[in-house]
Parts: structure tokens; C-alpha cells; sequence
């Protein structure tokens, strides 16, 4: 598979049945990728529906308009990030929407390049901002961040029970050389977690550490839950939004701003439970196995 298509989209039928999206439809695409769910959308939209395709990742975008060139001026494409949806909406004067979709987090284009830094697996620079162009790195954070603020980061957002004793370990090695490589990181990580706790805890020992870092560095948490509701406030009614989380705290975003909405009287929820990918789809793409997709409909 080429550079530009080789990201295989997750859950896409099952997203194309639950947005049902009809000819001459708007939709927007919250993280458009290399444009594999977008592809889909465009098609069932046609002839005439839109699509607004928003991704902060430079590469993501040019994947997106080589691989969806065919569909000319019915895609939209915006480089800010989705918690700007509004702003997106009004540059492109849109009032409103008939289907909304995020597929979270990162990209297989994106663990695959050792030098945007967000692989464990690969030496690299510590880097792992999605929009290159944003300030903050993760060696930024390795090497400024207090104690405290570290064993936060990672205790918070990677859940990492061993948070504090690999904080101490950053700010002890940091102190003799800076952090620059996702190995120095991993070194690190393997070194702090006694070896009984790291072989019981299966799975690779700086996972957590990473998706810490990661979700830091480009702010992943924070603006979730304004974006669901903004993209509620846009949709029209009967129109429905798909979000695909790939850990338990986005998940847990998403669900808890969902009930919210429907306390509110504004959604009925479509996936009571959220739905997960086939063992075949897991099969055939690994990054598959921890999605899960939550639906609502706008009512009011
Ligand atoms: C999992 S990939 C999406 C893949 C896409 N569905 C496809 O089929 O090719 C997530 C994308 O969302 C982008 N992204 C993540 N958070 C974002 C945000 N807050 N705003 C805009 N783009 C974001 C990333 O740069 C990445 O390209």
C-alpha cells in the first residue's frame, strides 16, 4: 500500500449504517486523516452533499486531498483543530449539518514514523505534536515539567500506577542529560517499573507512559466534551454524530457529555452500549481492537 492510503479506517460499516447518511447531505469529518471514513461519506452523499473535513496534521491533510481529489469542490478542508468547529462552520458558511464523525487520536502514519515520536517501539525525537507547527514537545515536558506536574501527567492521562516512581526517575536522569529520543524514554520507564510488575502487567512496559505524553502534548482530553456538544448544537434535526474512542478516557468523555445532552432533552442515544470492531476486523488491522464507537441523534 502507497504512503498515502496505507491508514486502514476503523469501524466503517458500521458507521456507515448508523449515520445514514442520504444524497445531498453535509457532513463533517472532525479528524479526516488520510481520508478513509471520508471517502465512504462522499460517496453515499453524492450526488451534491458536502463534506468538511478538519485535521490539524499537515500530512493527514495532503494524504486527504491526493486520496480525495476525485471528489473536487464537495470536500471542505480545514487545518484547525475540531474543538474550533464553529469558527470551521462559519469560515465555510455552514449554518448547520446533517452528520458529524471523530475517529480519535493518532494514525497509523503517525506510529509508523519514527521521527514524529509517538512509537515505543521505534527510536526517534521525543516529539509527538500532531500539528508540528504547535509549541509544546514531549521532551518539553520530560525536561521542564516538575515531579509533581510529571507523576500527574502520567498518573492522569495513561493511568500509569507507577506514575510517581517513573516521574522520579525522569528528573533524576534528566538532570545529568535531557531527554531527545523516545528510546532515552523507554530506558527510562523499563528502569523504574521493578521487573515482576512490569512481566504481570503484560503489553509493552512505556505504552501508558507514551499515551500520556501524547494526549499532553496535543491536549487530546480537555476540549472533548465541547466539541460533542458543538457538534450538537449543529447538527439538524434527526442528524447523527459518530465518535470512535481508542481508550477509556475519551470513551468516558464522550459517554458522560452524551447523557448530559440527552438529560437535556437534546439526543436520543443510538448505541446504548458502544459497539466494537469484529474479531475479523481486529484480524486484519490491530489498531482496531481497542475502538469504541458511540452514536447519538440530535432531537431538539
Ligand atoms: C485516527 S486518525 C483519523 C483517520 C481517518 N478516520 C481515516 O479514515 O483516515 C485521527 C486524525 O485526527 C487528527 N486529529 C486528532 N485530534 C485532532 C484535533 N483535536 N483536531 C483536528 N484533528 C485532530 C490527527 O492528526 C489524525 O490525522
Amino acid at each position: 500500500m502507497d504512503e498515502t492510503t496505507y491508514h486502514r479506517a476503523v469501524l466503517v460499516e458500521e458507521i456507515m449504517e448508523l449515520l445514514a447518511c442520504k444524497s445531498g447531505d453535509t457532513v463533517i469529518d472532525g479528524t479526516l486523516g488520510s481520508g478513509g471514513h471520508a471517502k465512504r461519506i462522499l460517496d453515499a452523499t453524492a450526488p451534491g452533499g458536502r463534506l468538511i473535513g478538519i485535521d490539524r496534521d499537515p500530512e493527514a491533510r495532503s494524504a486527504a486531498i491526493e486520496n480525495l481529489k476525485e471528489y473536487g469542490d464537495r470536500l471542505l478542508i480545514s487545518d484547525s483543530r475540531h474543538e474550533e468547529l464553529t469558527q470551521v462552520m462559519n469560515s465555510f458558511e455552514v449554518p448547520s449539518v446533517d452528520g458529524f464523525l471523530l475517529d480519535l487520536g493518532i494514525s497509523s502514519r503517525h506510529v509508523d514514523s519514527a521521527e514524529r515520536g509517538f512509537s515505543f517501539r521505534q527510536d526517534g525525537p521525543l516529539d509527538m505534536r500532531m500539528d508540528p507547527s504547535s509549541e509544546l514537545t514531549a521532551a518539553d515536558v520530560l525536561n521542564d515539567y516538575s515531579e509533581e506536574e510529571l507523576s500527574r501527567t502520567f498518573l492522569e492521562w495513561g493511568e500509569e500506577r507507577w506514575a510517581k516512581r517513573i516521574s522520579q526517575f525522569v528528573v533524576e536522569r534528566r538532570g545529568k542529560t535531557p531527554y531527545e529520543s523516545t528510546e532515552q524514554l523507554v530506558e527510562t520507564v523499563k528502569a523504574a517499573i521493578p521487573a515482576g510488575a512490569r512481566r504481570a502487567a503484560g503489553g509493552h512496559p512505556a505504552r501508558r507512559v507514551f499515551q500520556a505524553l501524547r494526549i499532553e502534548v496535543n491536549d487530546e482530553i480537555v476540549g472533548l466534551a465541547d466539541t460533542v456538544r458543538a457538534a450538537t448544537d449543529a447538527l439538524n434535526t434527526g442528524g447523527r454524530g459518530a465518535i470512535i474512542s481508542y481508550h477509556s478516557l475519551e470513551d468516558r468523555v464522550v459517554k458522560w457529555t452524551l447523557r448530559e445532552l440527552k438529560q437535556d432533552q437534546k439526543v436520543a442515544i443510538i448505541t446504548k452500549r458502544p459497539i466494537r470492531p469484529s474479531e475479523e476486523e481486529v484480524e486484519g488491522n490491530s489498531r482496531a481492537r481497542s475502538a469504541l464507537l458511540r452514536v447519538w441523534e440530535k432531537v431538539s
